[in-house]
């Protein structure tokens, strides 16, 4: 008798633990890493004449792949998040330029097939900053988003962000910092995020 309840307790725990990895983990693993790019149907021409959604090129800007690198071990991931929520979850879409080019019409909620080409889905922890999916379409040039990384608070005052000087050096010339070669790829990286390129129709992954 008293084996019999262990052998039933066992087999309840090993359900209890192994349908939530089933159906949280191991399908929807199976599924997203199969997904493949989708191409545009023929004759459209989408962002200057990309084939397929998503466009390898799109992600390559400079050092951007060593900035990844810097990103995550300069520990950005704990404030900022890299996923544009879908409404039912979170406000994002209703957050002016998180979802990118609403000017354009193309702000949108971000889809597994958006980190293709990223070594490390960055997805982050906390939204203690900004969601920066799309922060390189609100901060499109090298000096503001060095002076970003450099002094938060010359841009906000009540910046909650740390400054991170360790990644520039005095300038030898005079007043001033220069960037080291941390900070630029940390750049390049930033500056290529858009996680807004234009879906085909047929794309329903994701959702
Ligand atoms: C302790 C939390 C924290 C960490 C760590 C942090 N940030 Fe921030 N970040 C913030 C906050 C809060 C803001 C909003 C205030 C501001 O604009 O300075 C912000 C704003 C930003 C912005 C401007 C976004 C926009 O839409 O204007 C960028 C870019 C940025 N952070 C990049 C980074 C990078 C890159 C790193 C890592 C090197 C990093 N942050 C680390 C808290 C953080």
């Amino acid at each position: 008798m008293k084996s019999d309840a262990f052998t039933k307790l066992i087999g309840g725990l090993a359900i209890a633990f192994a349908l939530p990895l089933i159906l949280l983990i191991v399908i929807p693993f199976n599924h997203q890493s199969s997904l493949q790019p989708v191409p545009y149907p023929e004759g459209q021409e989408v962002d200057g004449g990309m084939a397929a959604y998503p466009d390898a090129t799109l992600y390559k800007v400079g050092e951007s792949d060593y900035g990844a690198k810097i990103y995550a071990a300069e520990g950005c991931a704990y404030c900022h998040t890299q996923v544009v929520r879908p409404t039912y979850a979170g406000p994002d879409m209703w957050r002016r330029g998180w979802g990118g080019r609403e000017e354009d019409g193309l702000a949108r909620e971000t889809r597994p097939l958006d980190y293709e080409q990223e070594e490390i889905a960055l997805l982050g922890y906390q939204r203690i900053g900004q969601d920066l999916s799309n922060v390189g379409h609100r901060i499109t040039t090298r000096e503001l988003m060095h002076q970003h990384l450099l002094d938060p608070r010359s841009i906000d005052a009540d910046s909650g962000m740390p400054a991170y000087k360790h990644l520039y050096r005095k300038s030898p010339y005079g007043k001033g910092w220069e960037p080291t070669a941390k900070a630029e790829a940390l750049v390049d990286y930033l500056l290529s995020l858009k996680k807004d390129q234009p879906l085909p129709g047929v794309v329903t992954t994701g959702g």
